[in-house]
């Protein structure tokens, strides 16, 4: 496992994304539970993961409760990740949703605390007052964002009176918006990108085909649409390749793609211990200039369809049956 340092901590490059747990739209409590969850952070821990996101939201707040039992005699190990919905962003609200959030957590302090979107309707300066509160009563370590373009990010900065150490982004082979900008400030500010979906929700993992579809949250991604999984199968071929020569999967040098950059770490979810197993190992997979090349110029020509489009071709598949 490899390590970025972090306002005086080091976290693991690849971390653990816990939006999964206790959540019905991912399978919980069908595909995988409780037992799963705890199996799989304590394998995390085990091979060297120390970064683990949360967020109040998630599950309604169940991610938090079984991130924290399953973390146990080990929190100390851990960099705690967790974020304040935008509908908390008041400065007297900051406070309390995050400590909601500890006791979930079992925690009394948390490494980081996050903004999970933008409020357009809450000046910025008010909700990171809020985590100026925190962080003098000794809540939170570390404060950050979270699907924050540049230039609001640089405003949360002005507006917390220091750098605001990460921004939480969705980055990944086929949705590449952070290399524009968020990326290269990262890495000239010595920030952090917590890259999400790092696997596009397991596009990337080569699973899925237009025929065998996932559901729950990942209805509403545009990119499981036939007709994308349809597109987007050159990029799949490439990915095989390139894992065929590593003697390692697809979803790995999915992720070994996403952290080949400095200052950007990811997040995957996992929804079991072999996933999680897969997903430390990929930190150590160093892909040649060559794959990259390869695999870059295979994303840059896919071209997925909106779903309007996508939709248009579902009543067509259901006029023509
Ligand atoms: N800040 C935000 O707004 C935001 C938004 C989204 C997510 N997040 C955070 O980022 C984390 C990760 O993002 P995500 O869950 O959207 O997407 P992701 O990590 O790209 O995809 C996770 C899914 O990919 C599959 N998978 C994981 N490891 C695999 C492996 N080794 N091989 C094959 N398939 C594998 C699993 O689903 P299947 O096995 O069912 O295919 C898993 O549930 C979340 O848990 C959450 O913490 C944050």
């Amino acid at each position: 496992m490899r390590y970025l340092g972090v306002g005086g901590r080091q976290v693991s490059v690849v971390g653990l994304g816990t939006w999964q747990f206790g959540s019905k739209g991912w399978g919980w409590d069908r595909d995988f539970g409780p037992a799963d969850a705890e199996a799989i952070v304590k394998r995390a821990l085990e091979l060297g993961i120390t970064l683990f996101d949360t967020a109040e939201i998630y599950g309604g707040g169940r991610s938090e409760r079984i991130l924290g039992i399953a973390l146990a005699e080990r929190r100390s190990e851990a960099y705690v990740a967790t974020k304040l919905w935008p509908t908390h962003t008041l400065r007297r609200q900051v406070i309390p949703a995050l400590r909601r959030s500890l006791s979930r957590l079992g925690v009394e302090r948390a490494d980081l605390y996050q903004l999970h979107w933008p409020n357009p309707l809450v000046p910025l300066s008010w909700t990171m007052a809020g985590m100026r509160d925190a962080r003098a009563a000794g809540l939170v370590d570390d404060v950050g964002v979270s699907n924050f373009g540049l230039a609001r990010w640089r405003l949360a900065d002005a507006a917390l009176g220091s750098p605001v150490i990460s921004n939480q982004v969705r980055y990944n082979l086929v949705q590449r918006t952070a290399e524009r900008e968020l990326i290269p400030f990262a890495q000239a500010e010595d920030r952090l990108i917590l890259a999400y979906s790092p696997l596009a929700q397991g596009l990337l993992s080569g699973h899925y085909t237009p025929d065998r579809r996932p559901g729950g949250y990942r209805r509403a991604n545009k990119l499981f649409l036939a007709e994308n999984i349809r597109r987007v199968q050159p990029v799949l071929a490439v990915l095989r390749e390139v894992a065929d020569a590593h003697r390692v999967t697809s979803a790995q040098v999915a992720l070994a793609w996403t952290v080949r950059q400095p200052r950007v770490a990811a997040i995957p979810g996992a929804k079991s211990v072999r996933q999680v197993e897969e997903n430390a190992e990929a930190s150590d997979i160093d892909l040649t200039a060559q794959e990259v090349e390869a695999l870059d110029e295979a994303a840059t020509a896919f071209k997925p369809v909106s779903r309007v489009k996508g939709l248009g071709e579902l009543a067509k598949q259901i006029v023509t049956r």
